[in-house]
Formats: structure tokens, C-alpha cells, sequence
């Protein structure tokens, strides 16, 4: 299976993303992360503590690498054009578009929705990320919103929480981050990549 992780807007998660789900794929089969962005985020991620349980390796080296894993994930690079979307959303078979929650972050989200749309596309799914924690109820609106433009969106959010830069401060895997809310952080990855497989089946079976 092949996943791509893009947004126009940087900071929403797709580094998160990108690394939780391949963690997750790793779980299943061998699995190669891709880091497609100049900024080298999930390459430096790895490189913090003793390393991956999954490969992590440049985009450039892709065709020595694929034939090698069952699962790949991409971490795409900022500011995708549109025909950079166009050209991932038909590579791979699902491409992840994380948002967060906040007022002020929708037009990235919007931009990047509305290119998708325009091209018809359909093998994409918007992974809400930073949930802020109940009472607030920012994430349950921009799920609502998402539903009313019948944009698909993952049933699964990812809750804000202090595991996920600390995972990232010091090389790992978010369950085995130095906080009391690892294994919850964890399980939010688990959960949509069990979402995941399911959609890949059933677009297999279609
Ligand atoms: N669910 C989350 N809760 C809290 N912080 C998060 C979460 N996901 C990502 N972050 C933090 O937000 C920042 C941006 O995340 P990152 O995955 O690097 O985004 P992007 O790749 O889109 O720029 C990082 O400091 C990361 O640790
Ligand atoms: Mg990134």
C-alpha cells in the first residue's frame, strides 16, 4: 500500500503523520518512509534517538528501495502545486490531508480541497490533527464542516497532546515518548491506521 501525506499549509502534522502511519504499516509489513521535504524533518526525527523500527529514506533513492517494502509512506514537501497533488493523489493509494482546528488555518485547507476537487479526485482523506480536548469543540466543527462538504474525512482524530513533540525531541516512536499520554497518542495512530487498511480493502474490492 501506498500513502502520501501533503498539505499547502506546514505545522499541521504531516511529519507526525507521516512517521505514525509508517509506524503503524510497520506493524503489519515492512514498511519504507519517504521524506520528500527539503526540510529533511523525519530524516532528522530518526537520526534524535536509536532509530526506527521502519526504514526512512530520501525520495531520491525510491526506485532502488520500493520493490524491497510492502508498505511506503511519503512525506511530501511544503507547497504543493496543484499538479503536484494531482501527480501524488494518483500515485499512491491514499493521500492523507491532515488540518487542524483552528479558524485561522481552514484557507490553507480549503486551497488544498478545492484543488482535489477540481480534479476529481477521490483517493483522499482528511486526517484531523491537534484535536484540542473537550470542552472545546473546534475539532467536532471542523468535522462537521468537512461532513456538510461531503469532504471525506477520517473517523479517527489525532488529540493534541505535549507525547507527539517530545516523541520528536528525542528520536522516537510517540509510545515510546517520556509522558504519562503515550500510549493514548499512540492508539490515536493506531486507530486511523486501522482506518487505513479498511479503506484500502475496500477499494480493492470495488
Ligand atoms: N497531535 C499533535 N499534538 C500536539 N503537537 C503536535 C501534534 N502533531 C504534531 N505536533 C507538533 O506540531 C509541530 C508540527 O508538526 P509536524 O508534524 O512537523 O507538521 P508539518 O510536517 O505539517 O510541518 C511539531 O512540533 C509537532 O511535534
Ligand atoms: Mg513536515
Amino acid at each position: 500500500m501506498h500513502i502520501a501525506v501533503a498539505s499547502y499549509k506546514g505545522g499541521v502534522g504531516k511529519t507526525t503523520t507521516a512517521v505514525h502511519v509508517a509506524a503503524y504499516l510497520n506493524t503489519i509489513a515492512p514498511t519504507l518512509l519517504l521524506d520528500g521535504d527539503r526540510t529533511r524533518n523525519a530524516t532528522e526525527w530518526s537520526l534524535r534517538g536509536d532509530g526506527f523500527p521502519f526504514t526512512v529514506a530520501d525520495v531520491a533513492s525510491a526506485m532502488k528501495l520500493a520493490g524491497k517494502f510492502k508498505h511506503s509512506v511519503v512525506d511530501t514537501g511544503q507547497q504543493p502545486t496543484e499538479k503536484d497533488l494531482k501527480a501524488l493523489a494518483e500515485g499512491c493509494d491514499l493521500l492523507i490531508i491532515p488540518a487542524v482546528p483552528l479558524a485561522l488555518d481552514t484557507a490553507g485547507l480549503r486551497q488544498t480541497i478545492e484543488a482535489l476537487q477540481r480534479m476529481n479526485e477521490n483517493r483522499y482523506r482528511v486526517l484531523i490533527t491537534k484535536a484540542p480536548p473537550p470542552p472545546e469543540t473546534e475539532a467536532q466543527q471542523l468535522k462537521a464542516l468537512l461532513d456538510e462538504l461531503k469532504v471525506p474525512v477520517f473517523k479517527s482524530m489525532v488529540p493534541r497532546l505535549k507525547a507527539f513533540s517530545k516523541a520528536s525531541a528525542s528520536g522516537c516512536i510517540v509510545d515510546k515518548a517520556d509522558d504519562s499520554r503515550a500510549a493514548r497518542a499512540w492508539e490515536a495512530y493506531e486507530a486511523v491506521g486501522k482506518e487505513i487498511v479498511t479503506y484500502a480493502r475496500v477499494k480493492k474490492s470495488a
